[in-house]
């Protein structure tokens, strides 16, 4: 092989106010398999990510919780680092935006582009919530549509009409977090003079870095014209204070990508052998490779690459952008269950499904990726049980019985053995484009010829025959060694079967090279199941499970996150009066063990006692303050089948969530059961 390649590789940096679910982990799991496929290869290869802490929604969110940012995000990141390393995911470093390592590269990037004349001041007018003391972000700005008159619509587009405006044009404008009426107010933001850039920009993005269709979307974007791109924010702001401008902050998306580089600086610390200068100088000739989404992409081609020439670092050596996750041909849904948090998928399946199943989607491009639920579990069955883990289950037995484990040197079936040599190096260089769908076809049609040829060649009914126990020993002895190429070309995507299978065939950790070295006169250990097939229940499971988890957060409160009004569209009469709203006497409450959201209720409903769960623990720490409370009830919704028991209907309250919901009560007077008119 020719000399090891150094390589730098990084995922976009997830925000820390929120879980991970499994549109994130495409990106995880995609970098995470390319990092073990170089690694495998015997290249020098750095995998490093981190934490996206700063900006005013973790400010808002911690205030909200009742902590500090700093407490947020440490909480959050144990909760990230958990579930990347419980799905396979393999950081050489997981580290947080909130460091010095990043507080001192911010810095000097930025004083180093304000010393080379990149950096424009101006006053700029914006929206301020007096109540709150802040500038107000697009996003946390309500009011009436100026087009159509819809009321409830952001700051800057309409989700009625799908009017696009400036949040001055908003009517009956409010402050999304106070409520207040925001004033105009003037403030000096800072600019970086992107337009500085452009002939580097036009000639970079053509450069190989990018995929052709991203370029041309950033072609069209250069044609439009550069515009400098406001890097500043007034306090409160959780993120770094700029240098020599007190009460002014970095943007959240300035500090953010060197947090790649502040991951790696705080990694080099703790390995010699890596030199942080050697990878970032202008004329490195380690490569450097940033997994991103395409929602995200003009930050990392256009600002991203400025700010590095600007501040005399290297260009990444190219950006590798995918499309969004779907699940069953449709966005992931809270109501449908399927917005699947990671750690509700670990809490019911094997993570090595999902990752053979993203492998055997990924290709190149840019398209978006679905997980078809039925489909999932047919192929991970088909591949992965059947074809890949039957060959050595087929023929371990009979080198246990019949040669104590045994494995005979063989030299048969040489055509066979030339299929898999000769398709090693087009696997290689699916695995090295990213093109993770077309190395699994191929290592998927070496395994179908395995067993295609374990079948003819039916060992089992060979070893009842007399005097062909040695020919039995080398169909299977060849059986595993097949067995074992496919578990080394799977390594990258399927590390926990690999490990599993290196104890089984008593060998040290397999690598790329192990291929040319097929196991001969070797003792084989005990062979256990590898793996089994997927329930199809344990799906069903996950998603009824992850409809809990919204009933856990009670809509619209979410994570933080403003969501859309769910009740927004008009309903008619009829459809008002089908609702059976009851008063409802809370008899117990109680806490649900293993749930972080849910109370218990037991209702006395006048006629009949009632069981429903509902997600306002956050509000009523102590359960039994609600305990002898009349409150409404919803009873006739379908009951619904959550981890904790059957939900009988709901209890009704109002309120952001966290600490402010509050559970609607009748004046008194009121009796239990009687029907609400
Ligand atoms: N914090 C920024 C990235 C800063 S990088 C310097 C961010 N965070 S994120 O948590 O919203 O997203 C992290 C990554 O996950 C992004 O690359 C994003 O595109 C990806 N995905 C988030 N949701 C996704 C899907 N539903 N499907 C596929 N990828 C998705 O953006
Ligand atoms: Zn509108």
């Amino acid at each position: 092989m020719s000399e090891a390649r150094k390589i730098l590789v990084t995922s976009a940096l997830p925000y820390a106010n929120g879980s991970i679910h499994l549109g994130h982990m495409l990106e995880y799991i995609q970098t995470d398999m390319w990092v073990r496929f170089q690694k495998l290869r015997g290249n020098t290869c750095t995998y490093v990510c981190a934490d996206d802490a700063h900006g005013s929604a973790i400010m808002l969110r911690a205030e909200k919780e009742g902590i500090t940012p700093e407490q947020l995000i440490a909480n959050v990141q144990a909760e990230h680092m958990a579930d990347f390393a419980d799905f396979g995911v393999n950081f050489d470093n997981f580290h947080s935006t909130h460091s010095e390592e990043n507080r001192e590269l911010s810095s000097a990037i930025y004083l180093a582009l304000r010393d080379k004349g990149h950096i424009a001041t101006r006053s700029v007018t914006q929206y301020f919530d007096p109540e709150k003391g802040m500038f107000l972000a697009d996003r946390f700005i309500k009011g009436t549509c100026p087009k159509c008159a819809a009321e409830d619509q952001y700051g800057d587009n309409c989700e009625k009409c799908g009017a696009t405006y400036e949040p001055t044009e908003l009517k009956n404008p409010r402050s999304a977090i106070s409520g207040a009426t925001p004033v105009l107010k003037e403030s000096k933001h800072f600019f970086f003079k992107l337009p500085d850039f452009e002939a580097m920009l036009k000639e970079w993005t053509r450069s190989g870095a990018l995929q052709d269709s991203v370029a041309n979307k950033i072609a069209e974007w250069l044609d439009g014209g550069l515009q400098e791109w406001d890097i500043s924010r007034d306090a409160p702001y959780f993120g770094f204070e700029i240098p020599d401008e007190p009460g002014k902050y970095f943007y959240v998306w300035l500090d953010a990508p060197v947090g790649y580089m502040a991951s790696f600086k705080n990694l080099c610390a703790r390995r010699p052998e890596l030199d942080f200068d050697e990878y970032w100088k202008p004329d490195s000739s380690a490569e450097v490779y940033h997994f991103i989404g395409k929602d995200i992409i003009n930050f990392h081609a256009l600002f991203w690459p400025a700010m590095l020439e600007g501040a005399g670092y290297r260009k990444p050596t190219a950006l590798n952008v995918h499309g969004y996750l779907t699940v069953n041909g449709q966005k992931m849904s809270k109501s449908r269950g399927t917005f699947v948090k990671a750690r509700t998928y670990l809490d019911h399946l094997n993570p090595e499904y999902l990752r053979y199943y993203y492998a055997s989607k990924l290709g190149r491009g840019v398209d978006d990726l679905d997980l078809n639920l039925e489909d999932f579990v047919q192929k991970v069955n088909s591949d992965l049980v059947g074809k890949v883990v039957n060959i050595a289950s087929r023929c371990a037995g009979f080198i246990h019985k019949g040669n104590a484990g045994v494995l005979v040197a063989t030299d048969i079936e040489p055509e066979l053995r030339a299929s898999f040599r000769d398709a090693l190096p087009s696997i290689a260089e699916a695995y090295e484009k990213r093109d993770f769908a077309r190395a699994m076809r191929e290592i998927m049609h070496l395994a179908d010829l395995a067993n295609a040829w374990i079948a003819e060649k039916a060992p089992w009914a060979l070893n009842k025959q007399e005097g062909k126990q040695q020919e039995v020993q080398e169909i299977c002895a060849l059986g595993v060694e097949l067995f074992r190429q496919l578990v080394i070309l799977l390594k990258p995507v399927l590390p926990k079967l690999a490990a599993d299978a290196e104890q089984f065939l008593n060998v040290p950790p397999l690598t790329w090279v192990d291929l040319a070295q097929p196991l001969a006169n070797h003792q084989l250990n005990a062979f256990t199941p590898l793996m089994t097939r997927i329930e199809p229940a344990k799906v069903e499971a996950m998603i009824e499970a992850s409809k809990e988890d919204l009933a856990a957060t009670n809509a619209p409160a979410g994570n933080g996150e403003l969501e859309k009004d769910p009740l927004a569209a008009e309903i008619n009469f009829d459809a008002f009066a089908a609702v059976d709203l009851r008063i409802a006497l809370i008899e117990k409450c109680e806490f649900v063990e293993g749930a972080d959201k849910l109370l218990r209720l037991t209702l006395d409903i006048g006629d009949a006692k009632r069981n429903v769960f509902s997600g306002i623990k956050s509000a009523y720490p102590d359960p039994s303050q609600l305990e002898g409370r009349l409150t409404l009830y919803v009873a006739n919704l379908a009951p619904r089948k959550m981890k904790f028991g059957v939900s009988e209907g709901m209890v009704l309250a109002a309120g952001p969530g966290g600490s402010e919901i509050f559970l609607l009560s009748p004046d008194a007077g009121a009796k239990p059961g009687q029907r609400v008119k």
